[in-house]
């Protein structure tokens, strides 16, 4: 079902990243779900995104696919002075730590605001520019547009808008922190549907806008009532495409890559554990080697037996993100130069990005997979893993505050602040009765299956066929 129930309505997309990305004199598809999921879609519709261009040789517009041009990418471009203000600045030093309640790394300054006011109101252009006379349905992308619905409805206060907030929404004791906090409500409110990925963010929106506005609302059916509109709050929990990384991991060259895998880094014969996250201090990746320390102390028989592989992908190039990577780096040195033998490390660090198909390939080849989010929206690295051990041999230990523990089956649980606990639960997934793993591991590829990113998008496509 990838993206056959297509709408009448001409889509039109706005994200902050673009969905192909001009490099070397080509447009090269990004990787991600979203794009994975929606490019189908504007294909059908021949609808058009709008992203903040990264590179302006490639000009304002492109028909994509490149291979078979049928849907238009609009590029915004930005000056290095607002996407420091609008995307380092208010999106990422105040929006994300805020969502993800880790309240000191909050900075906030004046022009922070002022710039994601003004990238919002140059997005809104876009797609007014866009918009033409036909029909169509507008939708915002993410925690960097909450304002474009307001821009764009005060110039078409008929058209269809809706916006899917890719993180957590936290509760109102955090929220009101924020010094905006009306301001972003009502541009969110000036969208007729709001998608989140959980109920619990779902509610915590609800009585956030009840609290700071005095709206009426509806927990029960999602609803909000405001300006004579009525908006509909609802949750979709995005996944991956399952069909894809199971292909993937099955094939000749999955199993080519992993032998010479294990042979670059002497892990042959070794069980391995698996963690892939971006190098962004919500992922715990420090809480995780604080586990693996104390696992190999606690149980020193799986020294030289059991070695742990991080894949670390660098994001944001701003603080606090620089000096997190610079802590994960260290704490690796120093586990290593206590554990290491002249034959065995116990993690091996890999910096940079992978591709997909040699992603699948390693969490084929994992005994288990290790998220230690302290918190994420959903965490999509835990539904890829299920998706890939197509010889049902593995186990994935989930933080239960990665959205993903509430939306599926199948995981151990684990709390990354309780370091011992996480360590003991290593040592049970690795001694597990095989049977009882693989019935695990199962009930979680039965969920992603059907839940996958094609059904997500589909769900959002038929709930915006009943905004009036
Ligand atoms: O989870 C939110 C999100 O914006 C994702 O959509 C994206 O993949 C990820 O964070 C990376 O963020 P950025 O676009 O800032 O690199």
């Amino acid at each position: 079902m990838k993206g056959e129930r297509i709408l009448k309505e001409r889509l039109i997309v706005v994200s902050n990243r673009e969905p192909y990305v001009f490099r070397r004199g080509r447009l090269e598809k990004s990787v991600g779900g979203l794009v994975t999921a929606l490019d189908p879609v504007m294909q059908a519709t021949r609808g058009i995104w709008i992203a903040a261009g990264s590179s302006p040789e490639a000009g304002p517009r492109s028909k994509v696919p490149p291979e078979a041009p049928s849907y238009t990418l609009r590029r915004v471009f930005l000056s290095e002075e607002d996407l420091e203000g609008y995307y380092n600045g208010y999106s990422n030093r105040f929006l994300w730590p805020l969502c993800h309640i880790t309240l000191d790394r909050i900075y906030l300054r004046n022009s922070y605001w002022e710039s994601y006011q003004k990238v919002n109101r140059v997005f809104a252009d876009a797609v007014i520019e866009e918009l033409g006379r036909g029909k169509a349905i507008v939708w915002l992308q993410d925690y960097h547009l909450a304002l474009c619905g307001k821009y764009i409805r005060a110039r078409r206060p008929r058209l269809k808008i809706s916006l899917f907030w890719h993180i957590p929404w936290p509760p109102h004791d955090v929220f009101r922190i924020c010094p905006q906090r009306v301001e972003l409500l009502e541009g969110l409110l000036a969208n007729d549907l709001l998608g989140f990925q959980l109920e619990s963010y779902r509610l915590n929106f609800l009585r956030c806008v009840s609290r700071e506005m005095g709206l009426k609302t509806d927990l029960k059916r999602g609803l909000v009532y405001y300006n004579g509109r009525t908006i509909r709050v609802k949750a979709f929990p995005i996944s991956v495409d399952f069909e894809w990384f199971e292909e993937s991991a099955s094939t000749r060259r999955a199993e080519r890559f992993l032998e010479r895998f294990k042979k670059k880094y002497g892990l042959e014969g070794q069980l391995l554990g698996l963690g892939v996250d971006r190098l962004d201090y919500t992922k715990g990746i420090l809480k995780c080697f604080d586990t693996l320390e104390l696992f190999f102390a606690k149980y020193p028989r799986y020294r030289g037996r059991f070695t742990f592989i991080q894949v670390a992908v660098p994001t944001r190039k701003i603080e606090p993100y620089l000096s997190y990577m610079e802590r994960v780096r260290k704490r690796v040195e120093s586990i290593n130069r206590r554990y290491s033998t002249s034959r065995w490390q116990p993690i091996r660090y890999i910096e940079g990005r992978l591709s997909h198909e040699d992603l699948a390939a390693l969490y084929r080849g994992a005994d288990l997979a290790m998220i230690s989010s302290v918190y994420d929206g959903m965490n999509l690295v835990a539904k890829e893993y299920v998706a890939s051990p197509v010889d049902l041999k593995g186990a994935l230990l989930l933080s239960e505050f990665a959205g993903a523990a509430e939306d599926m089956p199948g995981a151990i649980l684990i709390n990354p602040y309780d370091t011992e606990g996480c360590a003991d639960a290593i040592k049970s997934a690795l001694e597990a009765p095989m049977e009882k793993k693989r019935e695990t591991l199962q009930d979680a590829r039965e969920h992603v299956k059907r839940n996958n990113i094609f059904r997500w998008v589909n769900e959002i496509i038929k709930e915006f066929k009943c905004i009036p």
